[in-house]
């Protein structure tokens, strides 16, 4: 009953629904609606009730919304099933071992909080309940193994493409991170596992920072980090934003299938967050200063290290500094 009601309310956003249409709709007294009403007020639902009128939300909680997440679903897209945790200590741990246990393709595993949540080279992921999306894509590409890693930059331009059918300006730091303005708002994390025979399973974990605000922020991250909330001036409700990205996903996949990354370029290069900027470059063991020169087709860096007359190509590195 008191998610039946919660839908009512919800989807008559924010209009009163009168406790006799409720109680009509869901064959219950009106003393049990008055009695669901309560129950939702004390989850954190604003619910106005007014004499003759009804009943109103005038504000929720932004919880992830596993039903809504099930029906995007749809055919067309890899999405074959969703897993929603509360709490975990890191989707991708998840998203790894339930793909060494056999689970599908397309497999989506999101939580509203991680307490380990990983970043890339050891670090750790700030990652608080309420607030932001933490969630993990297991996939079995058909694609040889030295492909696969360019899936993340497939998540990163659909990330992208995402944000900015919702008003939101981003562009992206190669390899891995999404910037909105000069701060950056998400981080992508793949993991794979492969055997002589190929790829046995990636998965690309994201990170999105939807509702933080500066306060949030732990004092290291302070005014390098961002989120949607900030960028914008206004509140996202996560479920959204997720189906949004799994859209998005769902045709960039399809997309990189057909023609690998060069099909997806355009979309890198008109969002190419370092192009024309000196860069602090890590590979291996050993750092060196250059320009970021643009990402070719596909999907390595050009990089000019100081003093080279040459452009290099890289792979795989990470950009520790950078100068405008
Ligand atoms: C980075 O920028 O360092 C990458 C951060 C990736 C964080 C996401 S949150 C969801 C998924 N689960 C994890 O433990 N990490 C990734």
């Amino acid at each position: 009953m008191g998610e039946q009601l919660r839908r009512i309310l919800v989807e008559r956003q924010g209009g009163f629904v009168s406790g006799e249409e409720i109680a009509g709709s869901l064959g219950v007294t009106r003393a049990a609606v008055w009695k669901g009403v309560r129950a939702l007020r004390g989850a954190g639902y604003a619910i106005e009730g007014a004499r003759g009128a009804g009943y109103r939300m005038t504000d929720r909680p932004d919880r992830i919304d596993e039903g809504v997440l099930r029906e995007a679903l749809r055919p067309g897209l890899p999405w074959t099933d969703v897993v929603y945790l509360a709490v975990t200590d890191s989707t991708n741990r998840v998203a790894m071992e339930m793909a060494e246990n056999g689970a599908p393709h397309g497999t989506v595993v999101v939580a509203d909080a991680q307490t380990a949540g990983r970043g890339r080279r050891g670090r750790a992921w700030v990652s608080p309940p309420g607030m932001n999306l933490y969630v993990s894509l297991l996939l079995r590409p058909p694609v040889p193994t030295v492909e696969a890693p360019r899936l993340s930059l497939v998540a990163g331009v659909s990330l992208a493409d995402a944000i900015e059918a919702m008003g939101v300006p981003a562009s992206l730091k190669w390899p891995n991170d999404l910037y909105l303005g000069e701060r950056k708002a998400a981080g992508i994390l793949a993991e794979m596992a492969s055997d002589p025979d190929g790829v046995r399973h990636i998965v690309i974990g994201a990170g999105l920072n939807v509702n933080m605000e500066e306060a949030d922020f732990p004092g290291e991250l302070g005014g390098r980090a961002t989120s949607l909330r900030i960028a914008a001036g206004r509140a996202f409700l996560r479920t959204n934003v997720l189906v949004r990205w799994l859209d998005a996903f769902g045709t960039r996949y399809a997309e990189f299938l057909e023609g690998g990354f060069p099909a997806l370029h355009d979309g890198w290069d008109r969002r190419d967050f370092l192009r024309g900027s000196r860069v602090l470059l890590r590979r291996g063991d050993s750092e060196a200063w250059g320009v970021a020169c643009g990402v070719d087709p596909q999907g390595a860096l050009r990089f000019r290290s100081e003093g080279a007359a040459a452009e290099e190509l890289l792979h795989s590195g990470e950009i520790l500094e950078f100068r405008r």
